[in-house]
């Protein structure tokens, strides 16, 4: 029996869902995610999925609701005989807490990671998550996108001697030496930040000489904004020209929003991983569609071929 790829969504991915399906030409299967009466989430698959090789599309930004529909939509498709399951996971939430570096923290990445092997995912797609080694959190494959050849589909090759890649952290700077490369060997500044609290950040120093540059901040997510509107300033204040931020993860939580709106940027630039409602884009924000990648990645998976040519 020929297999065929069926392409399902929680509610946080409907739109990304439709998307890869014209992507890739594919009709939707029929499926309900609604609630009963109290709240809790109900889903049900509305046709035959013994024998197929299903994706599950679902970014687990909060509410905690969306990691549940995910991990209930991966449970219906194992126990309708699926032959495989894949958990497509643009965003992959719970990252940030990854390791015990403080006493009485939850390592909550790896929570989620057993969640979503345990409900009877055979392997994951997701795209930049937040550091590389969550990967090793799963024992079943892991196919980690990175989303550079999106945004350099958009910013073209850009001429080293004018402009210059910042990466808005330490943690980032594997990352941003990867983007920087890639949109023509451009050279790297490097922002020292703190963090005296979740959420805050302080700016310590900047490696790199970025006055007169035209900069790029490249982030993997924009939650709250607060790490942006350090960078734009202390990189102001060093002389810096025109700035355009990018991020993978627009998740623009509280007042980010009108936040980010007062920066002095040229853009903020962001994939659709995680959906943001027109009324929650900063002013000057542009959406680059993440579906073109994960059509990509989900055909070839699919058809037994390699994804690492789409890890550049
Ligand atoms: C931090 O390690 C991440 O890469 C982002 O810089 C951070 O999550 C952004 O958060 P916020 O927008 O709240 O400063």
């Amino acid at each position: 029996m020929a297999r065929e790829i069926k392409l399902l969504s929680g509610r946080s991915s409907r739109a990304l869902l439709k998307d890869i399906q014209a992507y890739l030409g594919l009709e939707p299967v029929q499926h309900i995610v609604d609630r009963f009466a109290d709240g809790e989430i109900r889903v049900q698959i509305l046709e035959n999925l013994r024998g197929e090789d299903v994706f599950i599309v679902q970014s687990t930004h909060p509410p905690a609701d969306n990691l549940m529909e995910l991990l209930l939509l991966i449970d219906a498709a194992r126990r309708a005989s699926a032959w495989r399951v894949t958990a497509v996971i643009p965003y992959f939430g719970y990252a940030r807490q990854d390791r015990k570096d403080q006493p009485r923290v939850p390592i909550s990445a790896k929570l989620v990671a057993n969640l979503i092997e345990r409900a009877g995912a055979d392997r994951v797609l997701t795209v930049d998550l937040h550091s590389g080694q969550i990967q090793g959190f799963f024992d079943i494959p892991v196919d980690n996108l990175f989303s550079t050849p999106i945004f350099r589909e958009y910013l073209g090759v850009l001429d080293p001697k004018k402009y210059m890649i910042v990466s808005p952290d330490i943690g980032g700077t594997k990352r941003s030496w990867a983007v920087a490369r890639k949109l023509g060997n451009l050279p790297l500044a490097i922002i020292d930040k703190r963090r005296p609290a979740p959420n805050q950040a302080e700016v310590l120093n900047i490696i790199g000489d970025v006055a007169g540059k035209n900069l790029l901040i490249f982030d993997d997510i924009i939650d709250t904004g607060n790490t942006l509107v350090e960078a734009v300033q202390a990189l102001r204040e060093r002389g810096g020209h025109e700035i355009t931020v990018c991020a993978t993860h627009g998740l623009f939580s509280g007042d980010a929003p009108e936040k980010l709106s007062r920066l002095e940027v040229r853009e903020i630039v962001v994939t659709d991983t995680v959906p943001v409602p027109p009324e929650r884009r900063p002013r000057n924000t542009r959406v680059l569609p993440i579906s073109p990648l994960l059509g990509e990645a989900i055909r070839n998976i699919h058809e037994d071929k390699s994804v690492s040519q789409l890890f550049i």
